[in-house]
């Protein structure tokens, strides 16, 4: 049955429909995580270890989902994640879902390793725009690359600091998924099948890291792994004094991405960090690190009343982001949630997903008696 972006209600809805379109290396890129994959598993499953207690009665016939987070305004409680290589995803790339964040009026997080340049997004939309950095080894390309974003006028600068190293991820050496994507003979046929994704990747506009092609040929000209990309060119000495430097430099809205423990959370306050994201990279990096939602009450007693925290990864329904804002988040985050419908349909289904969970959100919202955000407590919370 031709199923289109409309008749997917969800996001697993999407991902069938993304693994029916993408050639598997691709697929697997976006699907999979680290070594075993548990700790990607947990990130959605620790959710169900909590349930929701509502209030009833509570006149919830205008709902305000809005969310005030790194001193950005956003309609909706949930942002989308940075996330690489996304032209390899769908011809659109970065353009189709800044496009449809614009639209929601939710932030729109931009990675290093972008198809689309700063510039380019930041002509496509009037949302606030987050930059995604990582940390290299060419200081050269640090300063283009906070200049390039900071010229583009981003609102926010994300340090990620928990892929000091490539995770493992066996999926992609099994696909032997590359960026650019290299053809090998188990690969082959699998590109070969999917035609449209194919045709489109071969003649629409040149794949490239288009932030980082003036400096390494890597990831555009030559094909490498993302686990390459992390141990060859990613400076492995970065500390908290470059976090708090690169803070300075930047001057606006600083957040670090990949923060898992209190004591973290406190060394971000310290140095003068806007918010946190407490992620472990969707499962992509350490398996058998903790949840972020398992973590998320402990690092809200901590900071919570100094920092913003945002919860990032396993979120797949509006029950979960209403879950981690009881628990203490101000917001959440993701990347999955977004990017099968990229693949799947470009523009129209990042925009249906998001329309999805938003819509899931304000039915929940009335559904635990709540009008406003700021309502949400852990008194709404049962864990198991
Ligand atoms: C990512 N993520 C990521 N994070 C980051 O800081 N820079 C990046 O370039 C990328 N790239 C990337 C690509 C793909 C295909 C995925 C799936 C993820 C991690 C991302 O920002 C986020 O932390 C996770 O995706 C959150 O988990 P969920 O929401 O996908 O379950
Ligand atoms: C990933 C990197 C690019 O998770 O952050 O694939």
């Amino acid at each position: 049955m031709f199923q289109g972006p409309q008749s997917c209600r969800n996001v697993e809805d999407f991902r069938r429909l993304a693994k029916r379109r993408l050639p598997a290396p691709v697929f697997h890129y976006i699907d999979g995580a680290a070594d075993d994959e548990k700790t990607y598993a947990r990130n959605t499953n620790s959710f169900d270890d909590c349930d929701l207690v509502p209030n009833v009665l509570a006149g919830v016939q205008d709902i305000d989902m809005s969310v005030t987070v790194l001193g950005q305004k956003l309609a909706m409680p949930v942002f989308c994640s940075p996330t690489a290589l996304q032209r390899l995803f769908h011809h659109d790339g970065e353009r189709a879902v800044a496009r449809a964040a614009e639209k929601f009026g939710t932030m729109f997080g931009v990675s290093s390793l972008s198809t689309v340049s700063l510039a380019e997004i930041a002509g496509l939309t009037d949302s606030p725009k987050m930059f995604q950095f990582y940390f290299h080894k060419d200081r050269g390309l640090n300063s283009a690359l906070m200049a390039k974003a900071k010229a583009a006028q981003f609102d926010v600068l994300t340090l990620t600091v928990d892929t000091i190293t490539g995770g493992n991820r066996e999926r992609d050496l099994e696909t032997g998924f590359t960026a650019p994507p290299r053809m090998t003979p188990s690969s082959m046929l699998s590109y070969a099948v999917h035609l449209f994704w194919t045709m489109n990747f071969l003649l629409r506009s040149k794949f490239e890291l288009v932030e980082l092609k003036d400096f390494y040929s890597e990831g555009t000209k030559d094909p490498i792994t993302v686990g390459g990309y992390f141990s060859s060119v990613l400076d492995q000495t970065m500390n908290w004094r470059d976090a708090e430097q690169l803070r300075s430099e930047w001057g606006g809205a600083f957040c670090l991405k990949g923060v898992m423990s209190v004591a973290d959370a406190r060394k971000a306050v310290e140095i003068g960090a806007d918010a946190i994201m407490v992620s472990n990279h969707g499962g992509r990096q350490l398996d058998g690190s903790r949840a972020p939602f398992d973590q998320i009450a402990e690092i809200a007693d901590a900071v919570g009343d100094r920092i913003d925290i945002i919860l990032d990864g396993g979120v797949r329904r509006g029950t979960h982001v209403l879950k981690a804002l009881a628990a203490g988040a101000k917001a959440c985050s993701g990347g999955r949630l977004y990017l099968y419908a990229l693949a799947a349909a470009g523009q129209p289904g990042v925009e249906k997903a998001l329309l999805n969970i938003r819509s899931e959100i304000e039915r929940d919202m009335k559904l635990m008696g709540v009008t406003q955000i700021s309502a949400l407590n852990r008194d709404m919370l049962r864990y198991r």
